[in-house]
C-alpha cells in the first residue's frame, strides 16, 4: 500500500507537536494504519525559525495555498488558525482538489464549516476536526459515531482550557488575572489573540460546532449569547467559595420550546458537583442523550501534545478509511436522518 502523504500548514504549538509525534512513532503508526504516514511538505511564515524539529527531506512552501494545490499530498493538515485567508483558501483549495483535510481550527469551522463540509462531500474526501473542540477529548467522535440514533437534549461544558486554567489559579493561589493569562500563553494554551479565549468567543465557536452536530442545525455562532471572564475578580471567586460555589466559564446548548438556545457565560457551580472538580487546562463536556442518558467526557483541553493527539487520530482514521467512506454525518446534518434537515431548507 502506498504511503499517505501529509502536508502540514502551520508549525506552531500544535503543528510542531504533531510533527514530532508522527516522526517519533513512524514505525508504530505504519503497523497500526497498514500504510506509512509520511510528512512530505510543510508551510509556515518564518522559514528561519527554530522549531525543534528536523525538516530535512520535507518540502517547504511559503504559501500554504500552494501546498494545498501542489499535488504532492493526500491530506492537508491546517494548523494556522483564523477564520479567513490563508486558512480558508488553503482548506477550500485542498478539498476542491480531492485532498482530505484535518483541522483544529474552530474559528474557521464556526464560520464556514457547513460550506467546507459540503465541498468535502462533493469531492468524496474527509474533513476531520476532532481537535477543534475540547482539545484532546474525543467528543466529535462521540457525537458523530458513538451516539448515533440518540436524540440529544442538551450539551454543555468547560470548553476553553485557558479560561479554566486562569480561574483555577486565581482561586487556588490568589494569582492575578494577567499573570495567569501570561502563564497560559507561555504553556501554549491560548489563541494567537487571547481575547478570543477570555472574552468567550473561542468557547462560542466550539459550542456552535457541538450544537450543529447535536441538533443537526446549521452552525450559528452569531446566535450564541457570549459573556467572557474578563470581569471576574479574585473577590468574586472568594465570594462564590464562601457560598459553596466555584466559578466556571460554561458553554450550554439546549432544546427549548422556542428552539435551540446557545449561551456562554461564567456560571456558579456547586463545589461538590463533578464539573466543579474540573480544574486547570482540563475541559469537560456533558451530553444528555435519550438512549444513553448522561455522558461526561473530560480530559486535556489545550496544549500542543493533547491537541496533536486528536489531530493524529483524525489522520489515522483517513489512513484506515475506504475511498468515498464518510465516518459520520457532516456538519449541519442530523445524526439520525437527513430528512428533518432537508425539510427545514
Ligand atoms: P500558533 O500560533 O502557535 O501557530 C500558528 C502557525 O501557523 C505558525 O507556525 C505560523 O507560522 C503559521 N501561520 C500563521 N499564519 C500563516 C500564514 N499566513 N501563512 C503560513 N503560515 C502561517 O497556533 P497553535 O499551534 O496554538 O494553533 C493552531 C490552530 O490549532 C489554531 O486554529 C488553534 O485555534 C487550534 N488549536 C490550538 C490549540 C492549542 O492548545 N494551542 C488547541 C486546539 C486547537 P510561524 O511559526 O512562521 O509564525
Ligand atoms: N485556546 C484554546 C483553549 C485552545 O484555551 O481552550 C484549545 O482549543
Amino acid at each position: 500500500t502506498e504511503a499517505l502523504r501529509i502536508g502540514i500548514a502551520g508549525l506552531g504549538t500544535v503543528g510542531a507537536a504533531l510533527f514530532s509525534a508522527i516522526t517519533a512513532r513512524h514505525t508504530m503508526l505504519t503497523q497500526i494504519c497498514g500504510r506509512e504516514i509520511r510528512i512530505v511538505a510543510v508551510s509556515a511564515r518564518d522559514r528561519g525559525r527554530d522549531r525543534g524539529i528536523d525538516l530535512s527531506g520535507v518540502t517547504w512552501f511559503d504559501d500554504p495555498v500552494e501546498l494545498a494545490r501542489s499535488g504532492e499530498i493526500d491530506v492537508l493538515v491546517e494548523l494556522m488558525g483564523g477564520d479567513s485567508d490563508p486558512a480558508l483558501s488553503t482548506v477550500r483549495t485542498a478539498l476542491g482538489r480531492g485532498v482530505h483535510v484535518v483541522t483544529a481550527n474552530k474559528a474557521l469551522l464556526a464560520r464556514h464549516g457547513v460550506d467546507l463540509a459540503t465541498i468535502a462531500e462533493e469531492h468524496g474526501v474527509l474533513l476531520n476536526f476532532e481537535a477543534a473542540v475540547a482539545g484532546g477529548i474525543p467528543v466529535i467522535k462521540a457525537m458523530r459515531e458513538s451516539l448515533t440514533g440518540n436524540s440529544i437534549s442538551r450539551v454543555y461544558g468547560i470548553l476553553n482550557g485557558t479560561c479554566n486554567y486562569i480561574l483555577t489559579r486565581m482561586q487556588r493561589e490568589n494569582m492575578g488575572f494577567a499573570d495567569c493569562l501570561a502563564e497560559a500563553q507561555r504553556l501554549g494554551y491560548a489563541e494567537a489573540d487571547p481575547a478570543f479565549d477570555i472574552e468567550g468567543n473561542d468557547t462560542a465557536h466550539k459550542l456552535a460546532i457541538l450544537t450543529s452536530l447535536a441538533f443537526g442545525t446549521k452552525i450559528a455562532c452569531d446566535e450564541v449569547y457570549i459573556e467572557g471572564i474578563t470581569n471576574i475578580t479574585i473577590d468574586d471567586i472568594h465570594a462564590a467559595d464562601e457560598l459553596g460555589y466555584r466559578i466556571k466559564l460554561l458553554g450550554v446548548a439546549q432544546r427549548t420550546e422556542t428552539g435551540i438556545e446557545q449561551r456562554v457565560h461564567p456560571t456558579m457551580v456547586p463545589k461538590d458537583s463533578m464539573i466543579a472538580q474540573v480544574d486547570g487546562v482540563t475541559n469537560a463536556v456533558t451530553i444528555e442523550a435519550d438512549i444513553l442518558g448522561e455522558l461526561m467526557l473530560s480530559g486535556p483541553g489545550a496544549g500542543g501534545d493533547a491537541t496533536a493527539s486528536a489531530v493524529l487520530g483524525d489522520i489515522a482514521d483517513i489512513a484506515k478509511s475506504r475511498p468515498g467512506h464518510q465516518h459520520g454525518p457532516a456538519l449541519g446534518r442530523p445524526a439520525a436522518s437527513l430528512e428533518p434537515y432537508r425539510q427545514a431548507e
